[in-house]
């Protein structure tokens, strides 16, 4: 039997011909036809004003925080609970990650404890430069509130929609609900490009400065003129190829995505001490991962027993993130809250989740992970 992925690559026959015929046209390169129409065509699906395709989700994130200004001494309030790239990127540009917890009733970044220390600091005259949201395992965070004081405080929102694309917010895409949204297409998520990502924003002037930046700030002259610092950050026209064509399948994937949940949800969620990810109320995820958190009094094991009973049938499933106030990297930063987010990693596990998975798949999955609390 082959390996069970978490989240592998879904590509067929269709990826496979946009790249050969890409490869054909001779376009092999920073740039061509076929990041234009990527461009485009993702800015359309979204039902946003400009994409600009980049190497990576953490390029993307880099450079949107150079396009919004924030440099050394500036704080950024970022969620505790997310991938690692969410806030190394602030230390890139040599500003303070504030690190805040989640809503247990999400897992997603806490607009209470947001609202309140923008508050708090809004009496200290000592606002952030920049609220960073991160729409977690595919699901929006909730952004009325965020965006409501955000607005009237005058601090601008980045989204992080790397694990999103597809999810929206009382019908709105992920990704639009800040002055810019950044996309990741790394291997494991549910568009991807082998490597790449996608800035997009409402507004020309950032769109025009993303592109000028991505391509090392070269002047529109004949020679090689600089007048500020760039970055080589622009996807390649092969890898675009591969982009548009996965787009085209998008939204079957978040449909197979969603059956996979279900069928986990209605298998396990009676089990005692099973609890998923809750689901809020307010938009509709793209389902990118399915997450549970165990409780090992109810259930007779933990989730790191459950996780090594899954490799030991060459299962993947990989424990939630660790929240980045415990990384060792990130000692000593500010962090506001964080006791949900530890006992969400403490009890969470993400099981394998990809639209490739079948209900085989699936059903043996659930067998391990059932077969696990019973072994007591
Ligand atoms: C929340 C989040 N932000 C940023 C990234 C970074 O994207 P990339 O791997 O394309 O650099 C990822 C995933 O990889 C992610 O999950």
């Amino acid at each position: 039997m082959t390996r069970v992925y978490l989240s592998p690559p879904d590509v067929g026959n269709e990826e496979r011909q946009a790249l050969l015929d890409a490869f054909d046209s001779n376009w092999i390169a920073p740039l061509g036809p076929e990041v234009d129409a990527f461009e485009d065509e993702f800015a359309i699906r979204l039902g946003v004003d400009h994409a600009v395709a980049l190497s990576s989700g953490t390029a993307a994130l880099h450079l949107a925080l150079v396009l919004l200004g924030i440099g050394p001494g500036d704080d950024v309030l970022v969620p505790t609970f997310t991938f690692v790239a969410t806030a190394s990127t602030i230390k890139y540009v040599g500003a303070s990650p504030v690190l805040v917890d989640s809503d247990a009733s999400t897992w997603e970044m806490d607009p209470n404890l947001v609202e309140d220390d923008l508050r708090r600091r809004a009496r200290l005259g000592k606002l952030p430069s920049a609220v960073i949201t991160v729409d977690l395992y595919g699901q929006c965070a909730d952004y009325d509130p965020i965006l409501t004081v955000c607005s009237e405080l005058d601090v601008p929102v980045l989204e992080d929609a790397a694990e999103a694309l597809g999810a929206t917010y009382h019908g709105r895409s992920a990704g639009c609900f800040g002055e810019a949204g950044v996309f990741s297409f790394n291997g494991n998520k549910i568009l991807t490009t082998s490597g790449g990502g996608m800035l997009v924003t409402g507004s020309a002037e950032i769109a025009a400065r993303a592109r000028h930046l991505a391509t090392q700030a070269r002047q529109p002259v004949a020679h090689y003129e600089h007048e500020e610092i760039g970055f080589n950050y622009r996807l390649s026209n092969l890898l675009a190829a591969l982009g548009r064509a996965q787009l085209r399948g998008l939204d079957a994937r978040i449909e197979r995505r969603k059956k996979v949940n279900k069928r986990y949800l209605e298998a396990l969620s009676s089990l005692p001490g099973i609890e998923f990810m809750p689901l809020a109320d307010y938009g509709e995820p793209n389902y990118w991962l399915t997450c549970l958190t165990v409780d090992p009094e109810k259930f007779g094991c933990d989730r790191e027993a459950i996780r090594l009973a899954l490799e030991k049938e060459d299962i993947e499933a990989r424990p939630t993130w660790k929240p980045l106030h415990m990384q060792p990297v990130f000692a000593g930063e500010q962090v506001i809250g964080g006791s949900v987010s530890e006992s969400v990693f403490e009890r969470g596990l993400c099981l394998p989740s990809g639209s490739n998975l079948s209900d085989d798949d699936v059903d043996r999955i659930v067998t391990v992970i059932t077969s696990s609390g019973t072994a007591r």
